[in-house]
């Protein structure tokens, strides 16, 4: 261009390139105009894109942070952190050393790993310390971010709050243990129901043959009183596995909580103050009464024990509905609807979280050894489970505890009609019964016992062979008694097969536990003996079923 700039003498030629020089500066100029207007669009599209990326990054679900390396300033914090930790984006901009503070003492290495570029890509779990001092779980993935030279230039990350799913599975975890320990503890409570049958059985035969002058009749009686507390143990045992063969009835809530009253009021003594509540309405639920009572003994001797000083103890009825959202702060947890409750609240020391955690595990006690076996609430939690219901329970050091437990309430009027009058007095008779039995030294014990009492027997010990005795036997049979659980055919079946033979016959089944199956077999109406029992209960049920209409 300077080459053309220099004259060349003649007018014209000048007014050429000045022509020329013009209409390049325009073009040159329409082109610079052109990419300005680019550039323009460029930009905003940028800014767009970025208040994009920065909406998404403020309105995220997850803390989303950056630091820098090396050093670790954080230069990025979204806006959730604050809901989450309460602590606002800026004070960790303003404190650099905040971030590193934030996990407990045990998880803090782990983050300062991560936040180095060491951990790149893993996921870690944190517990991290709230403003207020809670505890929230934290899972976190992070990326770093490499510069220019391959080095790490900063790390970039996404720290979840768990800690609402971390509750659920302690709360599974904790469920299946409760489970495990459930059906081992059944287990052991079958076979020593049919051994302590057995015991207490003849025990109270001798009592009954001996003369009460005798040196051997005390001895005798201590045998038995022994036996009746093993089987007061297993029953325990049995209740918290959910493996008892539970009775349920319907009854108004309130009127055993006030036929209660005055027994609660002599196990209190007189420094602890009872106060009853009860519903207005009317409370009838549909459950086992005596296991139910069993459950206010127990909460209630537990609250009195947590006020050796004296205190106030509230009982009190009440309906209540159950939300999808309560099963987080139960124990125990029921579907949605409407139930009956029992609260029990004492005034006591309390409890502190890692007590609150064990508590109904069976065996686990804090009393001084030898005044508390530890099963009195892994029996409250079998019974309540196994009877649909819920459980809840709130307690804090030196601030008292409350029990609720929440009970399905009796569904229509025909469950309400279902109580069933008093056992029957009258124990002999003279019909013929066939006892089906696997544990012969049970069988032996059933059968000498009923022949005392005037009945013809027939035993089996197996539900094939008393299919036979039944094809067999030329005269009538009244009663089958068999247990449910056998090798081969058990109780269920046997039922059905001898129903098919023989119509009229009836049955009573007896066992020392309840498995699935059994709980279709056991309603109101089919009779049942829970094991351990005496010969006076099997004479007496013996009885009251074969005069059943
Ligand atoms: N109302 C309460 N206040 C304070 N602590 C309680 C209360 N209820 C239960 N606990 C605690 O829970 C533990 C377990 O109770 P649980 O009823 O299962 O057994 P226990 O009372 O120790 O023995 P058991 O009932 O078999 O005689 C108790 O040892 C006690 O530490
Ligand atoms: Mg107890």
């Amino acid at each position: 261009m300077t080459k053309n700039l220099r004259p060349r003498g003649a007018d014209s030629d000048c007014d050429d390139t000045l022509r020329m020089l013009q209409e390049e500066l325009a073009q040159t100029n329409r082109e610079v105009m052109a990419l300005t207007i680019e550039l323009e669009t460029r930009l905003e599209q940028l800014r767009a894109a970025e208040e994009r990326y920065r909406r998404l990054a403020e309105n995220a679900p997850d803390i989303i942070y950056r630091v820098e390396l090396p050093g670790g300033r954080c230069t990025f914090m979204n806006p959730r952190v604050e809901q989450v930790l309460g602590y606002a984006p800026g004070e960790f901009y303003a404190d650099p050393g905040l971030l590193g503070r934030l996990p407990q003492p045990d998880d803090r290495a782990a983050l300062e790993a991560a936040l180095c570029g060491e951990s790149a890509g893993g996921t870690i779990l944190m517990r991290w310390q709230h403003r207020n001092g809670s505890a929230v779980w934290i899972e976190q993935d992070q990326t770093v971010v490499r510069g220019a030279g391959g080095a790490a230039a900063a790390v970039e990350c996404i720290a979840r709050d768990v800690t609402e799913r971390k509750s659920l599975e302690e709360q599974l975890r904790q469920s299946q243990k409760m489970e495990a320990v459930g059906r081992l503890a059944g287990g052991v409570a079958h076979d020593f129901n049919n051994l302590l049958t057995v015991i207490s059985g003849y025990g109270a035969q001798a009592i009954s043959a001996i003369d009460p002058a005798s040196e051997l009749y005390g001895e005798l009686r201590e045998i038995n009183s022994a036996a009746d507390r093993a089987a007061g143990l297993t029953r325990q045992l049995l209740a918290f596995s959910r493996r008892q063969v539970l009775q349920p009835q319907a009854f108004d809530l309130n009127s055993v909580v006030g036929d209660m009253d005055r027994m609660v009021r002599r196990l209190l003594g007189e420094n602890i103050e009872l106060r009853t509540v009860l519903a207005q309405d009317e409370s009838w639920i549909y459950a086992d009464r005596g296991q139910l009572e069993q459950v206010i003994l127990n909460l209630v001797i537990n609250a009195r024990d947590a006020m050796p000083k004296g205190g106030v103890l509230v009982l009190e009825t009440a309906h209540a509905e159950l939300g999808v959202s309560d099963s987080q702060r139960l124990v125990l947890s029921a579907p949605p609807g409407r139930y009956v409750t029992l609260a029990v609240r004492d005034t006591g020391h309390g409890m502190d979280e890692a007590t609150l955690t064990r508590i109904f595990e069976p065996f686990f006690t804090t009393k001084p050894k030898g005044q508390g076996t530890g099963l009195g609430l892994s029996m409250v939690y079998g019974i309540v489970k196994q009877s649909d219901g819920a459980l809840g329970v709130r307690s804090e050091p030196g601030k008292g505890t409350a029990f609720e437990v929440f009970l399905p309430p009796a569904r229509q009027q025909g469950e309400r009609s279902s109580e069933t009058a008093g056992t029957a007095k009258q124990t002999k008779g003279s019909e013929t019964i066939l006892v089906v039995e696997d544990e012969s030294g049970v069988r032996k014990l059933m059968s000498a016992a009923l022949r005392k009492a005037g009945y013809s027997l027939l035993e089996a010990s197996n539900g094939e062979e008393a299919l036979a005795v039944a094809e067999g036997h030329a005269g009538a049979i009244h009663l089958v008694i068999s247990d449910v659980v056998m090798p081969g055919i058990g109780g269920a079946e046997l039922a059905k097969r001898l129903a098919a033979l023989r119509p009229e016959l009836k049955m009573l089944f007896t066992s020392g536990y309840s498995e699935t199956g059994l709980a279709n077999l056991t309603g109101p109406e089919t009779p049942f003996l829970q094991k351990p029992f005496t010969p006076a209960t099997l004479a007496a049920k013996v009885r009251e079923v074969l005069d059943r209409s």
